[in-house]
């Protein structure tokens, strides 16, 4: 496809999931950028930094890749590695830090430049690719979210509260939101999707509504 899809919104909201689907019914590569700042904090608790040029200088080092759906830290697969709450809950932390991002956003627009992706994150529309020819925003409401979240770590065999994953949510929203480069928003020619009362398949045929629209097909 000659065009690139972005897909933002808060944690929750339903991002991966329909992304995902969104990529493989229009045979487009699928790009998590959550996955990569995930990655960065898995790196800094492996290696036990804080501090932010040591973990820039660990960044720099260290070669972060994804394929076919997976992320990659050399060459070591890590997709289940970042998934824990320990980096989920330090990963706005990371995601903050300016230098970082630089680094991210870079990456992110160079496996973007030949179209064809569908990217999800925070800052998709807004900053990394504010060309993208379709922009979306998921929201949901905050209950909502959080009960998707305390569904899926419980399948995981994650031992949370449904309020302790409520407060994670609304502390890392918060964080996401507020920070000064490229925060949590939608972008001004963003549909806005609110999947609170929706399901997956709801949304996806939404967004790929407006795809067809757009390009004038038949999916
Ligand atoms: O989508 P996720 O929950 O895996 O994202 C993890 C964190 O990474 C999230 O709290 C915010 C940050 N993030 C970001 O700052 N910018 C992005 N493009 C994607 C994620």
């Amino acid at each position: 496809m000659n065009f690139n899809i972005a897909i933002d919104g808060p944690a929750g909201a339903g991002k991966s999931t329909v992304a995902k689907i969104v990529a493989e019914t229009l045979n487009m590569t699928y790009i998590d950028t959550g996955a990569m700042y995930r990655a960065i904090t898995l790196l800094s608790i492996r290696h036990d930094k804080s501090d932010i040029d040591d973990i820039i200088e660990l960044v720099k080092k260290a070669q972060i890749k994804i394929k076919d759906g997976k992320i990659f830290i050399d060459h070591e697969d890590v997709s289940e590695a970042i998934r824990s709450i320990e980096v989920t809950n330090k990963v706005s932390t990371i995601a903050k830090i300016p230098e970082i991002r630089h680094v991210m956003i870079r990456l992110q627009r160079d496996m973007a430049k030949n179209k064809g992706v569908v990217m999800d994150g925070r800052d998709i529309g807004t900053t990394v690719l504010p060309d993208a020819e379709y922009k979306f925003f998921l929201t949901a409401d905050i209950k909502e979210r959080a009960i998707r979240r305390y569904r899926e770590m419980i399948k995981k065999g994650q031992r949370v509260t449904l309020e302790q994953v409520e407060k994670d949510i609304m502390n890392r929203d918060l964080q996401d939101e507020k920070r000064d480069v490229s925060p949590l928003k939608a972008a001004e020619d963003a549909v806005i999707i609110d999947t609170t009362n929706k399901n997956i398949q709801q949304v996806v045929e939404e967004i790929l509504d407006w795809i067809k629209r757009g390009e004038n097909v038949v999916l």
